[in-house]
Formats: C-alpha cells, sequence, structure tokens
C-alpha cells in the first residue's frame, strides 16, 4: 500500500477504509474484515460513530499483525475538556481493544479544543496514540492550535470531494506539512457523482468506475482518502486504483467540477455549531 509521511515522520497508508454511519455492530465488524482482507491497512473510525468496539473485534479476527495496520479514531466534542478527553481516550483504547491508536483527531473545531488537545499530547507522548491531529478545521483555527500547543497536528481531515475541492484549504495544510485526509471521497454518491458523464469519460478511456477516477484524482492530489462501503464488491474496486495515473488534462477537468460548497454542512455556520456542539454543552458543564 502507497503511504505518506507524516510531519512527526511516521508513515500512513494513503488510502484506507471509513466506517461512518455503519451501526449494525455484525455490519461493521463484517465491512471492515473485508476491507482488511482486501488490503486496506487503514482504518477510520470515531468514538461518536459507536462502533469503535466491532473495528477492534475485526482488527483482532482478522489474523493481521496489529503493526502492519493504522487505527484512526476521534474524540467526539462532548468530551473537550482536559480531563474528559483523557478519559475519552482511554474509552477509546479500551472499546478497540488495543494498546495503542495509530492516529487520534479532535473531531470537531469547537469547545476547548486547547484543553482536550493538551490530553492528545500527553496520550502521545505516553506512547498511547502514535499521531495527533484535527478534523474539520479551518487554516485559521488550524494556525491558532499550532501557535497555542506543543504539537503540531499531523493531519487535518476534512470534506474534499469533486464538488467541494477546498483548494484554499488543501494548499494551506500541505504549506504547513499538515497531511490532508478527504472525508466524503465521493460525496455520498450526491449529484449523481457515480454516473457523471464528464468523470465517466476519463473512467472509460482506463477501464474504470468514476468512483476509481475520484479516489485517483485525490491520491495526486497528495490527499490520503478513506472510502466507506459495506459491499464488498465495492471495497475490492475502491482499492483497485493505483495501476492508472490521470494526466494534466484530466487533472483539470476534475478541478473544472468544483461546485464551492460543502455538500453537507457549513462547519463555520451558527446553526451548524448549535446542532452539533449545543447538544454537548450540559455534558461539558
Ligand atoms: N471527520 C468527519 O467529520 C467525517 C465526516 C464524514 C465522514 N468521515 C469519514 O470519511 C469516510 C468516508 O466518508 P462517507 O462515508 O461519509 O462517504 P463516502 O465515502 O463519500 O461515500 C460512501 C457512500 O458511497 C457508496 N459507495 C462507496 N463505494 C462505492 C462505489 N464504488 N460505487 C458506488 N457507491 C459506492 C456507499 O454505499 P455502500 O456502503 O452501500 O456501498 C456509501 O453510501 C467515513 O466513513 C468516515 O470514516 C469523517
Amino acid at each position: 500500500m502507497q503511504t505518506v509521511k507524516l510531519n512527526n515522520g511516521i508513515e500512513m497508508p494513503q488510502l484506507g477504509f471509513g466506517v461512518f454511519q455503519v451501526t449494525d455492530l455484525e455490519q461493521c465488524k463484517q465491512a471492515v474484515l473485508d476491507a482488511i482482507n482486501t488490503g486496506y491497512r487503514l482504518i477510520d473510525t470515531a468514538a461518536a460513530y459507536q462502533n469503535e468496539t466491532a473495528v477492534g473485534e475485526a482488527i483482532k479476527e482478522s489474523g493481521v499483525d496489529r503493526k502492519d495496520l493504522f487505527i484512526t479514531s476521534k474524540l467526539w466534542v462532548s468530551d473537550f475538556t482536559y480531563d474528559r478527553a483523557k478519559k475519552g481516550i482511554e474509552t477509546s483504547l479500551k472499546n478497540l481493544g488495543v494498546d495503542y491508536i495509530d492516529m487520534y483527531l479532535l473531531h470537531q473545531p469547537y469547545g476547548d479544543t486547547i484543553g482536550a488537545w493538551k490530553a492528545l499530547e500527553e496520550a502521545y507522548k505516553a506512547g498511547k496514540i502514535r499521531a495527533i491531529g484535527v478534523s474539520n478545521f479551518y487554516a485559521d483555527q488550524l494556525k491558532n492550535l499550532e501557535l497555542t500547543t506543543e504539537i503540531k497536528p499531523v493531519v487535518n481531515q476534512i470534506e474534499v470531494n469533486p464538488w467541494y475541492q477546498q483548494n484554499s484549504e488543501v494548499d494551506f495544510a500541505q504549506r504547513e506539512d499538515i497531511t490532508v485526509e478527504a472525508w466524503a471521497p465521493f460525496a455520498e454518491g450526491k449529484h449523481d457523482i457515480f454516473t457523471n458523464e464528464a468523470i465517466a469519460q476519463i473512467a472509460q478511456k482506463y477501464g474504470k468506475s468514476n468512483g476509481q477516477v475520484i479516489l485517483r484524482w485525490l491520491l495526486q492530489r497528495g490527499i490520503v482518502v478513506i472510502p466507506k462501503s459495506v459491499h464488498v464488491n465495492r471495497i475490492k474496486k475502491n482499492i483497485d486504483v493505483f495501476d492508472f495515473e490521470l494526466t494534466a488534462d484530466e487533472m483539470k477537468t476534475m478541478a473544472n467540477l468544483d461546485k464551492g460548497e460543502s455538500q453537507f454542512f457549513d462547519h463555520r455556520d451558527p446553526v451548524t455549531i448549535e446542532q452539533i456542539f449545543g447538544s454537548s454543552l450540559a455534558k461539558l458543564k
């Protein structure tokens, strides 16, 4: 598997498997097993997905050496204080049934991110986490965190797909030596992404599918991708993207598809912040 080197020197697979919205734990375990058996080594979960235990069971049952896997999880905003974050990290370790987590992210840029980050830094120094990063941070929030804390995030996991390409955010993070990881690389299928004509024309040339072209385009931008599927045929297709290369013109065609707005929600919209963070406030008091 092709890897990228993170700013703390560790290698991370550039293509992995996401399990957002796979809430049926048996289905989650089976999907992760299928993914690992197919050759995926990076698995992306989160405390908020409520399936860390299923991911942990799949890791064990797979028989693959722990050191050959790269497990990512994320701390939810309801644990964004220093004390709660320390407990949250322990809960993720326990749920996953592992001695260490490869990468642990602050899931959202809200609340006491600095306090929570300090707990991640401590766990990193204690060897419980091999790399620490963030998700859904914008450039200013990333810079603020960098300047306020000791350890720079290795990754910013953000929405990047053909409809929402986030060029300035991607460029900023990459300039700062922070790896960009794309969530919803397929925009969860929105706007007929799997049949879009412009993408299909490129796909046809290589005997590939739209999904494969999208993943290839992201990989060629130096971005880590974590497509999700619970179907083994799609799981296999989504990793079969290392035997062709898009030309500069094809990269331009893909760049022209940008609609310039999130396909889900604007993380800066006060209504979104209220929805994502407001409901956690009671826990934090
Ligand atoms: N940090 C964050 O805030 C955040 C937010 C969202 C997601 N994520 C992470 O990013 C991962 C990926 O994002 P996502 O799950 O939201 O969306 P996604 O990967 O863009 O799309 C997943 C959807 O596409 C379908 N699909 C997958 N491969 C396909 C193929 N080859 N052909 C046709 N359909 C296909 C899947 O259906 P089936 O499953 O039925 O095959 C599923 O409905 C998540 O699982 C999660 O780990 C992180």
